[in-house]
């Protein structure tokens, strides 16, 4: 049966796609931009500790749930249930991810379609075609538009060619030129003057922010939203792995690249916004704080390219190139959720399903984009800081305390058979049950009423 529905062709490949999708825009640009304003290595600290006590352990119950069930999340968690009350609650748990991850990609849409605009205004502007290079960065409604649907074709291109030959394929050919763009950007930008300042704040831990309520919220949501958790991605890509891998090592690759990738992109974006400093474009805002969010990348970042002359034009199309990869390669991994449901249990074709879903999101991106200050914010919120820790919780009480214990360790023992005695599996059932899913629930408490 897994053959028959797609499976990667090698631990390679899964690495590349699993990571593809949680590299993204939260990695290179929210991750850099939240530690510089919340205490710089205090927020790197806080980060990692969530980032290998929650986010990995709630990857683990995704990835282990998908391999097991080798389908999509709603039959998975149909299938490890034990009565009509969780088959119920399952069900509608996989059918609630795929549409917050409809939801994620039809805001990332936007963005990414940002992001290939300013990489196109880089490269026009460099072949001399400035009015060109000018309205491709003006933010103009029918530029929004069309790059948002550019993108969103380029996904619906890959994701209707399947597993192998779409998503591993790609990723596999993206995330290696994603790092190489990285680490040369990251090269070149430390050996600017200003650099070095970026680098204290980034590295000089502020310790009386780190413990308050709202960075470890939003270290939690960044980290729940960098890994691609909840919404069923890492499931589904779970379901295609092959039955001989080790998962507890191959979630902990995929962690670890992306943290990686988090960190290395500070090195990036912080020391950036200090060569802009120094270069004499302003990167604080009224309030004294670094400026962050789409100001920092639209507006500080494009400002430090300008001071560079014809250097600035190549960096700023590399930055933007690498940022446009990185998206691609995560929003084929949010169309998977809801195209792998309607081919499974549906039995709808994947290219109609892939068409009908993308035009589906590209309708609901364009009615964002066209009540842009109410809806955009309103979407983000609503999917990543709130729905993707709660549908968390959820995979992780199905894999903690729904899911037979025994059940579990036989599915973890096809690609590792000794894991009973890892430290893994000493460690990681009582995360799952116990202390995720506390933790999510308490922050999350606190993030509504505190
Ligand atoms: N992990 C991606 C990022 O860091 O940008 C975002 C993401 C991808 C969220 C896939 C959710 C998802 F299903």
């Amino acid at each position: 049966m897994a053959s028959s529905r797609g499976e990667f062709s090698s631990r390679f490949g899964f690495i590349m796609a699993a990571a593809g999708s949680a590299v993204g825009l939260g990695n290179i640009w929210g991750f850099p931009t939240q530690a510089a304003s919340n205490g710089g290595a205090a927020f790197l600290l806080v980060y990692l500790v969530l980032a290998f006590t929650l986010a990995y352990p709630a990857l683990m119950a995704e990835l282990v749930i998908g391999r097991h069930a080798h389908a999509n999340a709603v039959r998975a968690l149909r299938l490890i249930s034990t009565g009509p009350k969780s088959r119920f609650v399952g069900g509608a748990t996989g059918i609630i991810g795929f549409i917050v991850a409809s939801l994620i990609l039809s805001f990332y849409a936007i963005v990414a379609g940002w992001m290939i605009a300013f990489c196109l205004s880089s490269a026009t502007a460099l072949l001399g075609f400035d009015d060109a290079s000018t309205w491709l960065s003006s933010f103009s409604l029918e530029g929004n538009l069309f790059f948002m649907l550019a993108f969103l074709a380029l996904t619906v291109g890959i994701i209707s060619r399947g597993v192998q030959d779409g998503i591993e394929r790609w990723s596999s050919r993206l995330m290696p030129v994603l790092l190489v763009t990285l680490v040369l950007l990251v090269l070149y930008v430390l050996s600017l003057e200003g650099a070095s300042e970026g680098l204290k704040v980034y590295l000089l831990p502020d310790f009386s922010r780190a413990l308050e309520p709202s960075l470890i919220i939003s270290a939690l949501g960044s980290a729940f939203f960098s890994l691609s958790l909840g919404v069923g991605t890492m499931l589904i890509y779970g379901s295609y792995i092959s039955d001989k891998e080790n998962l507890p090592v191959l979630g902990g690759m995929v962690t670890l690249v992306d943290i990686l990738i988090a960190v290395v992109s500070g090195f990036l974006i912080i020391p950036a916004m200090y060569v802009a400093l120094h270069n004499g474009v302003e990167i604080f805002d009224s309030t004294g704080a670094l400026i962050s969010e789409d100001t920092l990348i639209f507006t500080v970042l494009p400002g430090l390219f300008s001071t560079m002359g014809m250097a600035g034009t190549i960096v700023s199309f590399s930055f933007f190139f690498l940022m446009s990869i990185a998206a691609l390669t995560s929003s084929i991994s949010m169309l998977e959720v809801p195209v792998a449901y309607t081919i499974e249990e549906h039995g709808v074709e994947r290219k109609t399903s892939v068409m009908a879903i993308g035009l589906m999101i590209a309708l609901a991106s364009t009615v964002i984009l066209f009540n842009f200050d109410t809806l955009f914010g309103l979407v983000v919120a609503i999917s990543t800081r709130y729905a993707q820790p709660l549908l968390g919780f959820i995979f992780c009480v199905y894999a903690g305390w729904i899911w037979h214990r025994n059940r579990v360790l036989k599915e973890l023992r096809k690609g590792s058979e000794d894991v009973e005695n890892t430290l893994f599996w000493k460690i990681w059932p009582w995360y799952v049950r116990l202390v995720c899913p506390m933790i999510i629930m308490g922050i999350f408490i606190q993030s509504i009423f505190g």
